[in-house]
């Protein structure tokens, strides 16, 4: 079952809210060498990104996790402000990386408990793909063109990645679950809908991955 609160597989959201998953999920980050590499290639798409968008005032990222892109956010605004929806990642981004400005909180990216334009920019990597209904996943993507005075960068896993289309044969020929993807073309227009311009999309890789990371501008 999901719904608003309760928005991803029960296990994962257990594991994301325990010590071990917690620590497991950062510790993969330094041991896994995918992990390593979709690392290296997030930081320097992001890098360029705010390159164009340049230094801010605030930044939200939500979720947060541990904190992986806490230091390279914080370099680029005044006040960063981390968020996630399991208290466990929250605490332990906040004890290796503290308060110097930055500040933390539970939230859920479904229902961001901050007023319209309230922040620069908001971030939001490697959440679109863990929420279980194309509903849950684009109201996370209204949530934060809401909530972005300027610009959003985002991930989702695109329906049209090669590494979707093998998993659709997948899913014909032996039942295997299908990935939670959104359509690039639907993304664009709803951050249309919003008053947002898609300004970058590219794909994480072209193979072995259907992760794009899209930037969005306000118009
Ligand atoms: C794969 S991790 C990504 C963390 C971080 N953005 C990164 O890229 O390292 C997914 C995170 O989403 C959080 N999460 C799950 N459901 C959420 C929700 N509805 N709102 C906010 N965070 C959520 C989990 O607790 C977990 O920390």
């Amino acid at each position: 079952m999901t719904d608003l609160h309760n928005p991803m597989q029960q296990s994962k959201l257990h594991n994301y809210n325990s010590t071990r998953g917690a620590e497991s999920y950062k510790a993969d980050y330094t041991n896994k060498l995918h992990r390593k590499w979709s690392d290296k290639r997030e930081r320097a798409l992001l890098t360029r990104y705010f390159a164009e968008i340049g230094h801010v005032g605030t930044i939200l990222d939500l979720p947060c996790g541990h904190g992986r892109l806490s230091d390279l956010l914080k370099n680029k605004c005044d006040k960063l402000i981390e968020a996630d929806w399991s208290f466990t990642m929250v605490s332990l981004n906040q004890r290796d990386h503290g308060r110097d400005s930055r500040s933390y909180f539970r939230a859920s990216a479904l229902e961001i408990p901050l007023p319209d334009k309230s922040v620069d920019v908001v971030v939001s990597f490697r959440l679109s793909h863990h929420l279980e209904t194309s509903e849950l996943r684009e109201r996370h993507l209204r949530e934060l063109f809401r909530t972005a005075k300027k610009t959003v960068v985002v991930t989702w896993f695109s329906a049209t990645s090669l590494k979707n289309l093998l998993r659709e044969v997948r899913v014909k020929l032996t039942g295997k679950k299908p990935k939670n993807v959104l359509r690039n073309e639907r993304v664009r227009a709803i951050a249309a809908e919003c008053g947002f311009e898609q300004q970058r999309a590219k794909p994480l890789f072209r193979i072995g991955s259907g992760h794009v990371l899209g930037m969005f501008t306000r118009r």
